[in-house]
């Protein structure tokens, strides 16, 4: 056993990615039963949403589970750059016929908590990662209090040095090609980030708690190529995406397995904070990084409708289509059998 599966308590060096939005327990649950350590992202769940999940994960398998959340710092509302959005969206509104004045701002995402961390508290999760670094001292203390393990993502050495010395136990080192929203925390500017088999040796040297390579990889050459520049483990997202336990969209599954997944980029215009995904029209015709855009999570609000009209006439038109830079392992297999197939071949370094 290596230092990654001693520490999570897994059969196998694999960290199913939480993946807010796009599944739910039952992906934890199949990958937690094959041997991995399966996620369930909590960023966008209400407390009673959050609740009926644990106890679903606590049914469905007695093997260890990651419990992941955003802890972000709240934004402070802005009228202006909400105006300005607006304005940026009003064309878009005007096209699909909808009232822009209808739309209520506010944020649809909350950071981790105390009421969150009492939830908890009731089911002890063994795992429990975070993204855009670490919540407050006394909620790590209170997480690690049952002996939880915790996680959180660097993007660079310097994130990574950060959350080594404010109590990660392990560090995800999040390359540039990954999906999803970049985890950064100490650093707004995109030109920080690099890609993952740059970052991953680096981040290995600068800490002494075990890394786990994130981004881009979706087959059992990139799990082996990421262990060999000495990560202990892996976070894999995107190939999940098409399994029949994840809850992505069919607008989201098809464009995974077209030509367009080979063209994503990071934008702010879904959220406010950049993130990974396949370029689409919206990315295309405000520019991916939009200056109006409201603090993360507040461009949400007003790009909802819009994502919502546009599904319904079946485009993605406006729809986060969340994606890495390495969309070809993606297959509508069950998570038990690309869990497996992504860890082929690890020998001497499986249990
Ligand atoms: C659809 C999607 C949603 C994501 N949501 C989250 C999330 O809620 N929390 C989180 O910590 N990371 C999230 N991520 C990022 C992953 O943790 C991870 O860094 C990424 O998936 C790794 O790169 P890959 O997608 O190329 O495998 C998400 C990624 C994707 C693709």
């Amino acid at each position: 056993m290596n230092p990654l599966q001693t520490l999570l308590g897994t059969e196998l060096p694999l960290i199913q990615a939480p993946m807010a939005g796009v599944q739910g327990s039952a992906l934890a649950i199949a990958v937690s039963n094959a041997g991995g350590l399966g996620s369930l992202p909590a960023a966008m769940l209400t407390p009673d949403a959050l609740r009926s999940e644990l106890q679903a994960l606590r049914a469905g398998t007695t093997r260890a589970f990651n419990v992941n959340f955003f802890c972000h710092t709240p934004p402070v509302p802005d009228a202006a750059r909400e105006a300005a959005w607006r304005a940026a969206l009003a064309p878009f509104y005007a096209e699909a016929g909808l009232d822009i004045d209808a739309v209520p701002a506010g944020a649809s995402r909350v950071p981790f908590g105390a009421e969150a961390a009492e939830l908890l508290a009731e089911f002890r999760p063994a795992v429990v990662s975070f993204h855009f670094g670490l919540p407050a001292s006394e909620l790590v203390q209170r997480v690690k209090s049952w002996g939880a393990r915790v996680l959180s993502s660097a993007t660079t050495v310097e994130e990574a040095r950060w959350l080594e010395a404010h109590g990660a136990d392990a560090i995800i080192a999040q390359g540039l090609e990954a999906g999803g929203h970049r985890g950064m925390f100490l650093t707004d500017d995109v030109t920080t980030q690099v890609g993952t088999f740059a970052l991953v040796p680096q981040i290995v040297r600068a800490v002494d708690v075990p890394v786990i390579a994130a981004g881009g990889i979706a087959d059992a050459a990139g799990v082996a190529a990421a262990m060999a520049l000495g990560a202990a483990g892996v976070q894999v997202g995107t190939a999940y995406l098409l399994c029949p336990e994840a809850t992505t969209s069919p607008i989201h599954r098809v464009a995974l397995q077209s030509d367009a997944a080979r063209h994503t980029a990071l934008t702010n215009v879904f959220t406010g904070r950049p993130a990974r995904g396949i370029v689409n029209r919206v990315m295309r015709e405000l520019g991916v990084m939009s200056a109006a855009a409201p603090a993360f999570p507040l461009a949400t609000a007003a790009m909802a409708p819009l994502r919502a009209h546009g599904e319904q006439q079946g485009n993605g038109d406006f729809s986060p289509l969340w994606s890495g830079q390495n969309a070809c392992g993606c297959r509508a297999v069950g998570a038990a059998e690309l869990t497996r197939a992504l860890t082929q071949g690890l020998g001497g370094q499986v249990a």
